[in-house]
C-alpha cells in the first residue's frame, strides 16, 4: 500500500508544462536567447561569428569531433561550438544527438537557439527541424517529481531559418514536439516510483490523458476481468494488495483508415518476482520500470491525433504488480487464460507473458489486422543485445519489417531474433497446455514462443525491451534511468502502418 503522501505526487509532471518552440527568420538578441549553437566540422575552420580560429579551439581541447562541445562567451551570451565530425557525416539521428549535446552543454540556460544550416547537408529543413526539436527537448527532460532537480527547466527553443523554409521548419518542429511529448510522458511513467504509480493510478492517468487526446478509454477492474476470464492478469495479481487494471484505449482516425493495429503493453507496475522472489540486486532495483511496455503504448497513443495518424489503433495496458504474499500465485498452480488455454506456473517471476497472453487473445477476438506487443520481458534479451538495441520476433515478415523501419526512423533500433519453433517443446507441461518457463538458454525465444500461442494466425510482432528500458548513463538525447524506449517507435509504426500479408508459421522471424 502506498502512504497518503505518496499518492499526492504527480506521476506525469512533464504533461503540466512544456517549452515553447518558435521559428523565426532573425536570430533574437541576448536578452531573448541566452545560448546559440555553432556547428564546427572536424579539421575545418570554424564559422567567423564564433570569433575563434581552429588553433584557439584546439588549445581549449576542442577539435570538432562529433558531439564535442565548447561554451564561449560572446556579446552577453553563450556561443556553443558543437563538433559535427567530418563534413557530410550528418543524418537525422546525428542531428538529434548534436542538438542534445548542445542542450546539455548549457544546463543553466533556459532559452536556446539553433540556426538552420545555410548549405545543403542532405537533410530537408523539416527533418532537420524535427531532429533538433526532439534532441533539445529530450536532452532537457528530467523527472521532476519534486522541485529539487538541479538543471534549469527549458523555457524556449528558437529555430532560425531563412523565410523560404519557414513553413517546412514549422511542420518539422510540430512533428518533433509531438514525438518528444510522447517520449517525455513515457519516461515520466516509467520512472515513477511503484508506490505512486499503482495499476489503479495508471488507469486514472490513462483516463485523464487518453481522454484529452481524443481516445476512447475503458478501464477494466477486477470483477470484470474475472467475468472476462483474464486468468493471466488475475493470476499475477493474486499476491498484491493493489487491484489489477486492464486499460483499453481506442483511436479512430478522422478519415478512412489504413487498417486496424492492436498494441499490447506489459504493465507490471513492480516486479518483485512474486514467490520466486528476486534477489535485492541492481536489476531488482529497476523493476518499477517493468511497466515500460504499457507506458510506451499509452504515450504513443496520446500522440496519434496530433501526429495525424490514419490508422485505427486499439491499445491494451495490462497492469498489476507482481508481489509475494499469503495469497500469491504458487509454483504448480494452473491458470486458464482468456482464450481457454491452460498454463502451469513453474516460476512466478516469469509473469510478463501471463498478463500479455490475455490481451493478445482479446486483440485476436477483435479481428485486428495486426498485433504488436512490447514488453520488458526477459533478462535473456538484455544479455543478447545489450541496452541499445531491442529484440523483435514474430510470425509476419512484413510486420517485423515495419517495426524495424519505425525503429530506424526514430533511432530506437530493434533487431530480429529467431522464433525457433523447435524450442516450443521446452514449454511442454504434463498437466496443462504449456508451462510459463522455458529452459536456461534462449529465454527471449521461449518467451516469444509462449506469446505466439495466443495470437492465432494474426500477423504479430513482439518487441522485447528488457535491455533498452534502462540506461546507466545519459547519452545524446537518451536519458539516464528508465528510458521508455519504444514510445516514438510506436507512433511512427502506427502512422506508417500497412496491412501486412504473409502471417503464420514459416514467415516472420520463424525458423
Ligand atoms: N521483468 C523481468 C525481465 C527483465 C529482467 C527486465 C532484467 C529487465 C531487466 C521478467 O519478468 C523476469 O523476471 N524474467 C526472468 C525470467 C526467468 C525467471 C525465467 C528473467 O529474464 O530473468
Ligand atoms: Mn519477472
Ligand atoms: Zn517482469
Amino acid at each position: 500500500m502506498s502512504t497518503p503522501a505518496m499518492r499526492t505526487l504527480d506521476p506525469v509532471p512533464s504533461t503540466r508544462s512544456s517549452a515553447a518552440v518558435d521559428v523565426v527568420t532573425q536570430l533574437p538578441g541576448p536578452d531573448e536567447v541566452a545560448a546559440v549553437a555553432v556547428p564546427v566540422a572536424e579539421g575545418a575552420e570554424p564559422p567567423a561569428d564564433l570569433g575563434q580560429d581552429s588553433t584557439a579551439l584546439a588549445a581549449a581541447g576542442f577539435t570538432g569531433k562529433h558531439g564535442e562541445t565548447l561554451v564561449l562567451p560572446s556579446g552577453g551570451r553563450a556561443l556553443v561550438a558543437v563538433g559535427i565530425g567530418a563534413v557530410g557525416d550528418v543524418d537525422e539521428a546525428s542531428v538529434r544527438d548534436l542538438a542534445a549535446a548542445f542542450a546539455r552543454a548549457v544546463p543553466q540556460h533556459t532559452r536556446l537557439a539553433v540556426e538552420l544550416p545555410d548549405r545543403d547537408i542532405g537533410l530537408s529543413p523539416a527533418d532537420f527541424a524535427r531532429a533538433v526539436t526532439e534532441g533539445v527537448l529530450l536532452a532537457r527532460w528530467r523527472f521532476r517529481i519534486s522541485d529539487s532537480a538541479e538543471d534549469q527547466v527549458l523555457e524556449r527553443l528558437v529555430l532560425v531559418t531563412p523565410g523560404e523554409h519557414s513553413e517546412a521548419v514549422v511542420a518539422g518542429v510540430r512533428r518533433g514536439e509531438v514525438l518528444a511529448r510522447a517520449a517525455a510522458l513515457g519516461r515520466d511513467l516509467a520512472n515513477c516510483p511503484a508506490a505512486v504509480l499503482t495499476a489503479t493510478r495508471m488507469g486514472e492517468v490513462a483516463q485523464e490523458l487518453g481522454g484529452a487526446a481524443g481516445l476512447e478509454v475503458d478501464v477494466v477492474g477486477k470483477d470484470e476481468l474475472v467475468e472476462m476470464g483474464c486468468g493471466g492478469l488475475l493470476g499475477v495479481n493474486l499476491g498484491s494488495v493493489e487491484e489489477p487494471r486492464m486499460v483499453r484505449l481506442h483511436y479512430v482516425p478522422e478519415g478512412p483508415s489504413r487498417g486496424h493495429l492492436a498494441l499490447v503493453g506489459k504493465g507490471i507496475m513492480y516486479d518483485s518476482g512474486g514467490i520466486s522472489l528476486k534477489p535485492s540486486d541492481e536489476s531488482h532495483a529497476q523493476m518499477k520500470n517493468d511497466m515500460t511496455g504499457a507506458a510506451t503504448v499509452l504515450a504513443a497513443m496520446t500522440a496519434l491525433r496530433d501526429a495525424g495518424c490514419e490508422t485505427e489503433v486499439t491499445g491494451y495496458l495490462m497492469c498489476t504488480d507482481n508481489m509475494p504474499s499469503g495469497s500469491a500465485l504458487k509454483l504448480g498452480d494452473v491458470l486458464q487464460m482468456r482464450n481457454g488455454k491452460t498454463v502451469e506456473v513453474l516460476n512466478t517471476d516469469t509473469e510478463g507473458r501471463l498478463v500479455m497472453a490475455d490481451a493478445l487473445a482479446l486483440a485476436v477476438e477483435l479481428d485486428v489486422d495486426a498485433i504488436v506487443d512490447i514488453a520488458t520481458l526477459t533478462g535473456a534479451c538484455l544479455r543478447a543485445l545489450g541496452v541499445d538495441v531491442a529484440g523483435v520476433m514474430g510470425n509476419s515478415s512484413a510486420l517485423v519489417d515495419q517495426v524495424r523501419a519505425a525503429g530506424d526512423a526514430v533511432d530506437e533500433p530493434v533487431w530480429p531474433l529467431p522464433l525457433h519453433r523447435r524450442y516450443r517443446s521446452q514449454l511442454d507441461s504434463p498437466i496443462a497446455d504449456m508451462t510459463n518457463m522455458g529452459g536456461p538458454n534462449a529465454g527471449q525465444i521461449t518467451a516469444a514462443l509462449f506469446l505466439a500461442e495466443f495470437v492465432g494466425d494474426k500477423p504479430w510482432a513482439h518487441i522485447d525491451i528488457a535491455g533498452t528500458a534502462q540506461l546507466p548513463e545519459a547519452r545524446g538525447w537518451r536519458n539516464k534511468g528508465a528510458t521508455a524506449f519504444g514510445s516514438r517507435l510506436l507512433v511512427e509504426l502506427a502512422c506508417a502502418f500497412e496491412r501486412p500479408s504473409g502471417s503464420g508459421a514459416g514467415s516472420g522471424t520463424g525458423s
